[in-house]
């Protein structure tokens, strides 16, 4: 369920809340008007027989009255209590400031095997001093705790057994923003009949065996039945990127001019044997990972398993598959990498902020003199010099290849251009 229906969810026991309010105010007016009565002082004075029998049974009367009082007094003492008691418990459900605080942020109280992993863990004591804290709290995406629900569904299995095939509901969960996920302390099934993977350099171009996926997740339950997808319509990004004797043998080989450019191309631009280990955001099926490998260059390519096996396909051609999504921040250290690709992927469908803290990424990963290849980025013509060209070239990126064109591939009627641009992260 999604945050903003949850909380609409909660509007109306916070109408009902502040009734109750009201009723608390009824509630305590009578228990004082109670004591004013009851405090009353009862002086009788001498007189007549009559008098004075009068005197007495009023006397008697007024105090079972009190006694009636004192009983009544009790009940609304414990009436209010009770009152009190539910108010609290639902500013509690409904996230009150000060009391979400004592929770972190989760709507409801943590419990069970997500609030083991989502910790806090004490440190042992004499470990603190380094760190600055007392306690660890295990990496989990800010976003997760909008959806406790799912969640704890996720977190729901038996401890050292096999984990509930749930990896679509998981990758969901990670594109939401819950990324990364807490770990689970339980094992995934694998593939039945798990054969080794081919040797390098073989496994680069091979497909691998159907034995090495467990299919659960996807609609195919086989690569013929992934490359022959991709000769379908064209309703998956990587459409035909499973098919290692098709397309994909050809790409990135060819300096074709325009916005293709070429590996070997743009491996020239430093000298020979400097370009030596990179990334590629969204790597599809691996294929620019392996053509630098092929080149001395290691690659990793960050991948999600969207409607196919991605992770496993890759992996299997003996490369570095890292399932994040474009939202996480790259996982390397500053000043690092020699190179960083991506195609297709940084484009105008990243809401703008975010394409932003992206590019400012990309550039901090890079090592002074590293190389973003910006491949086949997209947008409508409008927004090119509007708002994208003035992005890019915030961040301060020299340019050493910048190349537009009109996206004539699909859509052609909605004037789509692409940028393809060699850019350099200045020496100083
Ligand atoms: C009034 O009540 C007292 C006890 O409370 C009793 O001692 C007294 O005799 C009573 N007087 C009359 C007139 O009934
Ligand atoms: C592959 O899977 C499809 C259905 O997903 C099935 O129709 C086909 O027979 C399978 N092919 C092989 C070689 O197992
Ligand atoms: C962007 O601006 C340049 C010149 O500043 C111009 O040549 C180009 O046609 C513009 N591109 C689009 C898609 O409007």
């Amino acid at each position: 369920m999604g945050s903003a229906e949850e909380r609409k969810a909660w509007r109306l026991p916070v109408f009902f809340r502040s009734k109750l309010k009201v009723l608390l105010l009824v509630v305590s007016t009578n228990l004082l008007s109670v004591y004013f009565f009851s405090g009353a002082n009862y002086a009788i004075v001498g007189g007549s027989d009559v008098l004075t029998r009068e005197l007495n049974s009023t006397r008697l009367k007024l105090s079972e009255s009190r006694e009636e009082h004192a009983q009544l007094r009790r009940r609304l003492e414990t009436a209010s209590g009770l009152l009190e008691a539910l108010l609290s418990e639902l500013g509690r459900r409904h996230g009150d400031q000060a009391v979400s605080d004592d929770l972190d942020g989760w709507p409801d109280e943590l419990l069970g095997e997500l609030k083991l992993a989502a910790g806090p863990h004490e440190l042992p004591l004499g470990y603190n001093h380094n760190l600055g804290t007392d306690e660890l709290f295990p990496t989990l995406g800010f976003a997760c705790r909008r959806f406790q629900e799912e969640l704890t569904r996720y977190m729901s299995y038996e401890v050292g057994k096999e984990c509930p095939s749930d990896g679509v509901f998981a990758q969901r969960l990670m594109l939401k923003g819950c990324e990364p996920l807490p770990r689970r302390r339980c094992l995934p099934a694998s593939p039945k009949g798990y054969v080794e993977p081919a040797a390098l350099p073989e496994s680069l171009w091979a497909t691998p065996p159907d034995t090495s996926v467990v299919w659960d997740a996807y609609a195919c339950k086989n690569y013929s039945c992934l490359v022959n997808r991709g000769r379908g319509r064209g309703s998956h990004d990587c459409n035909d990127c499973f098919d290692l004797k098709g397309r994909e043998k050809s790409r990135w080989l060819a300096d074709g001019g325009g916005v293709d450019f070429g590996i070997d191309g743009v491996l020239a631009t430093k000298p020979k044997g400097t370009v030596r280990i990179g990334l590629d955001i969204g790597g599809g099926s691996g294929t620019f990972a392996a053509r630098m490998r092929e080149r001395g260059v290691t690659v990793v390519s960050t991948t999600m398993d969207l409607d196919g096996p991605f992770n496993s396909f890759i992996a299997s051609r003996g490369l570095l598959p890292m399932h994040i999504s474009v939202a996480h921040r790259l996982p390397f250290f500053d000043n690092t990498l020699d190179v960083v690709h991506s195609m297709h992927v940084l484009s105008n469908w990243i809401p703008e902020p975010m394409l932003e803290f992206a590019l400012y990424d990309v550039y901090r990963v890079l090592r002074p003199g590293g190389l973003f290849w910006l491949d086949h980025f997209f947008c409508i013509g409008e927004q090119l010099n509007a708002t994208y060209v003035p992005m890019i070239e915030r961040v301060g990126f020299n340019k050493l290849r910048w190349v537009t064109a009109r996206k004539l591939d699909r859509g052609t009627e909605k004037n789509e251009w692409y940028l393809s641009a060699l850019l350099e992260r200045p020496m100083t």
